[in-house]
């Protein structure tokens, strides 16, 4: 297939493109250079001019705690940008991957959301990606909405990355023991994104790594894999003040994967062990930088 990946500079982007390209897609990676989902003109012609079978846009503000500030510019780019992606996938015929968020949920359910519970963001962030979702239902015929949550890999800046390199600097970490939800490993998506745009089971899914933990368990879990013995402390979200509010328990009900015949993504720990070993034996990126345009 011909495989178009807005955003493909970033964490999840990088992985996509590679992982895509392994399977034999040809893949066109966009950058924000090559194509600004704000600016309508360049996305209609990119699209125009590959032809895309999907798109997969990943492309987002993502400075959760910035949008409470700027956000103008997160609705600019993950609202009306989306609207751009939706109506340009739509006008050569593509499907359109959404990837969306667990930060669209409020947190406070307290058990795991399914794809028919109703969003509630508490954050500003989640209300443009929310905004992002509507777009896409409205104006795309043919559709995946992916939401993941707690984001890693290889590429770009990450948690696990921060408290690796943290964990050098000090002798201990604080880390919020009282938000639940599930981290995912860029691989495991990138893995599930693929086959499902292969399929026209179209719909919403929630793709997180299987089980949860609180980001303090998170970061107790990477020393551990890590092999190093620095102290994680937890403390409770009030001991660390931030700008954007941060669901208590995002965790999702993965089920719509397995009742449409897809694979569900392994336990986060297993992914976590793997993508910690991948480092400590192959190095850090690995991206053939021709690959994004
Ligand atoms: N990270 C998480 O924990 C997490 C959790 C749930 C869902 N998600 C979603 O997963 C997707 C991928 O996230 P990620 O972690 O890979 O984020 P990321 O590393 O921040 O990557 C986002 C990419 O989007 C690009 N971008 C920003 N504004 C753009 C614009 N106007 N036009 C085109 N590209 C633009 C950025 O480019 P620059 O580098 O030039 O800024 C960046 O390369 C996003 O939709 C995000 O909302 C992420």
């Amino acid at each position: 297939m011909n495989i178009l990946i807005t955003g493909a500079n970033g964490q999840l982007g990088l992985e996509l493109v590679n992982f895509l390209s392994q399977k034999g897609h040809v893949v066109l990676g966009c950058s924000r250079e090559r194509l600004d989902v704000t600016k309508w003109d360049q996305v209609s012609e990119v699209v125009w001019a590959f032809m895309p079978d999907v798109i997969v846009h990943a492309a987002a503000y993502t400075k959760v705690d910035e949008a409470e500030s700027h956000t103008d510019l997160a609705y600019e780019i993950n609202a009306l940008g989306t609207r751009h992606i939706a109506l340009a996938a739509e006008n050569v015929g593509a499907k359109l991957c959404y990837i969306s968020t667990d930060y669209v949920f409020d947190g406070l359910k307290g058990s795991p959301y399914g794809i028919n519970d109703i969003p509630y963001p508490c954050n500003a962030y989640g209300r443009t990606k929310l905004a992002g979702e509507k777009f896409v239902g409205l104006l795309s015929s043919r559709y995946y909405i992916v939401r993941t949550s707690w984001v890693y890999g290889r590429h770009g800046s990450n948690f696990v990355k921060t408290m690796l390199k943290l964990a050098k600097e000090r002798e201990e970490l604080q880390v919020v023991a009282d938000q639940i939800g599930s981290p995912t490993f860029t691989t495991d998506l990138a893995r599930f994104i693929e086959s499902l745009i292969r399929t026209d089971k179209f719909g919403v899914y929630h793709a997180s790594n299987a089980g949860s933990c609180s980001w303090y368990e998170f970061a107790k879990a990477i020393m551990e894999e890590a092999g190093l013995d620095t102290q994680v402390v937890p403390i409770v979200t009030e001991q660390l003040p931030r700008p954007a509010m941060r669901p208590a328990y995002s965790v999702m009900d993965c089920s719509s994967i397995r009742c449409n015949g897809l694979r569900e993504l392994r336990g986060w720990r297993e992914a976590l062990r793997e993508c910690i070993t991948q480092w400590k034996t192959t190095g850090k990126e690995s991206m053939e930088p021709s690959l994004i345009l």
